[in-house]
């Protein structure tokens, strides 16, 4: 699997609800750990590696006991606020101070298609909420502050000029 990079539109549609639990299902959620893994990346959302479906990954230390799944998720109870930086594999090199409630509870399905529900706080709402922000288009660049949108506007323009110049080049 590959990661989709800023600016590709997948990044931008809302995904669509999950309604059939089966192998296939298993296999990408698996990939997806696989490519988080190797990317260095703590969480990852499904139209991040092009499928636009209410599914996302994390593991906030890459033990293998700490891999969450999450379907269809949806966040309740979110509570407190607070700056930390934060950075996305679909915009490499881009970092900056994003504000996210502390604490939350998400209710989701597993890959199984059962009910599960977790409540989390700090770096683990942290992430739950940048991914989750994912399967409605919105991109933790929309979140940042007038001052870091001027200041990461050269990287986007780069990153920018990157996608124009792979969507121009032969297969
Ligand atoms: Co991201």
């Amino acid at each position: 699997m590959d990661v989709v990079l800023y600016p590709d539109p997948i990044l931008r549609k809302t995904a669509e609800t999950v309604t059939t639990f089966d192998a296939s299902l298993r296999e990408i959620a698996d990939a997806m750990h696989q490519t988080m893994a190797k990317a260095k990346g703590v969480g990852l959302a499904a139209p991040q590696v092009g499928l636009s479906i209410r599914l996302l990954v994390l593991n906030p230390t890459g033990k293998a006991a700490d891999a969450v799944t999450l379907v269809n998720p949806k966040l309740t109870s979110l509570r407190g606020a607070e700056f930390d930086e934060e950075g996305c594999l679909s915009f490499p090199g881009i970092y900056a101070e994003i504000s996210r409630a502390t604490s939350l509870v998400v209710e989701a399905q597993d890959l199984d298609g059962k009910p599960i529900r977790i409540a989390a706080e700090d770096y683990v709402a942290r992430i739950i909420q940048h991914e989750f922000d994912h399967l409605e288009g919105v991109l933790f660049v929309d979140r940042m502050s007038a001052a870091d949108k001027v200041r990461v506007r050269g990287a986007l323009k780069k990153l920018d000029a990157q996608f124009q110049e792979r969507a121009g080049a032969p297969k």
